[in-house]
């Protein structure tokens, strides 16, 4: 098997990607204590809230309140998803550290949730990225359905590194390719990362996967063996865009940790202080769900045998 890099950075999104599909709203008090106990589990990144239209994004219309009573911890930045400018006035208003810029790879998915023309977004990015750079903020650039979209289907190769080529000259700091409704394979990602790496050298790559059709933790590999460093993962799988029909959840974070580190990839992430995490998140967004991890445990969190096998077989 080809391998990638020892080492790899989580993005953990789930305090965004993760709770702006929710329909019970998370408290704001309750959305600070989910970042603060993430911020101790050893993430590079936490993507903190999104800067979008609260009646877009109901779920998140706290966000600037969440952004300022948040605990930074050092050596984690904290980041927030932004849509058009009014995002980027709000977001510099409560001193986010680091800004993830958002639109669509596909014509139909970028009307239907940004209400803007890829050309309209586009521009809006670009003022964005200028007025970014005067205040120092760095700017990584998310662009959604570019594996697929669940409108327009297959999304031309051309037109997502046509955008990403646009917003690197622009001056965006990393461009994160996004698999918005689990319709990537992993050929497909390795493929396109591999493409993107040559078309924009230096340019870090992130990936943000989803796990609509099971294929997250395969894709996430097939990243990896092409040297992308860099994931997006929500705790407990949470997420989802609530304007893609069909969206589900994302990569699970621990899921993503668990793997890399059993295949001795350093992730920097604690698995059990995430797992605490994880167990607290049905109670939070009030509906049961069943991280698959979270029952099962590491891998080697073995079982006491039964005490009949000592009885017939004498000690093991
Ligand atoms: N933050 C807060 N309010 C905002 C805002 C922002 N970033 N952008 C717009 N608004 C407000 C406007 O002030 C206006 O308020 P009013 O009705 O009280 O006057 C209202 O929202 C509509 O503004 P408009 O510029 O016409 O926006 P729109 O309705 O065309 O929506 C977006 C455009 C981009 C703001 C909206 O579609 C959006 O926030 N989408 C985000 C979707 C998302 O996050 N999806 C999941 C992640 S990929
Ligand atoms: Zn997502």
């Amino acid at each position: 098997m080809n391998t990638g890099p020892s080492r790899i950075a989580i993005n953990e999104v789930g305090p965004r990607d993760g709770l702006q599909i929710e329909k019970a709203f998370v408290a704001t008090d309750d959305k600070v204590a989910l970042v603060d106990a993430l911020s101790a589990c050893g993430f590079a990144r936490i993507e903190v809230t999104s800067f979008t239209s609260p009646k877009a994004i109901p779920a998140l219309a706290d966000a600037q309140d969440v952004m300022r009573r948040i605990q930074r911890q050092p050596g984690v930045i904290y980041t927030a998803l932004v849509p058009n400018i009014r995002g980027l006035e709000r977001a510099l208003e409560v001193g986010t550290d680091e800004l993830n810029l958002v639109m669509s790879s596909s014509e139909t998915h970028n009307r239907a949730n940004l209400r803007m023309t890829r050309d309209q977004s586009l521009a809006e990015l670009v003022n964005i990225l200028h007025a970014a750079q005067g205040a120092g903020v760095p700017c990584n650039v998310s662009l959604s359905t570019a594996f697929g979209c669940p409108f327009d289907g297959d999304v031309p190769t051309d037109d997502v590194l046509r955008l990403a080529g646009q917003l690197a000259e622009a001056g965006a700091s990393g461009v994160t390719l996004c698999d918005t409704t689990g319709m990537a394979y992993p050929t497909q990602v390795a493929a396109l990362c591999e493409q993107t790496a040559r078309a924009l050298p230096g340019m870090p790559i992130t990936v943000h996967l989803h796990n609509t059709r099971g294929m997250a933790l395969a894709n996430a590999v097939a990243a990896w063996q092409t040297g992308v460093t860099r994931f997006d993962a929500a705790a407990g799988g949470l997420g989802g865009c609530p304007y893609a029909p069909g969206a589900s959840g994302n990569v699970n974070t621990e899921e993503l940790v668990h793997m890399f580190e059993c295949m001795g990839v350093q992730t920097g992430v604690s698995l059990q202080p995430l797992l605490d995490v994880v167990g607290k998140l049905p109670r939070l967004v009030q509906r049961e769900f069943h991280p698959p991890l979270l029952a099962a445990g590491h891998r080697l969190a073995t079982h006491r045998p039964p005490a009949w096998l000592a009885e017939r077989f004498g000690a093991a």
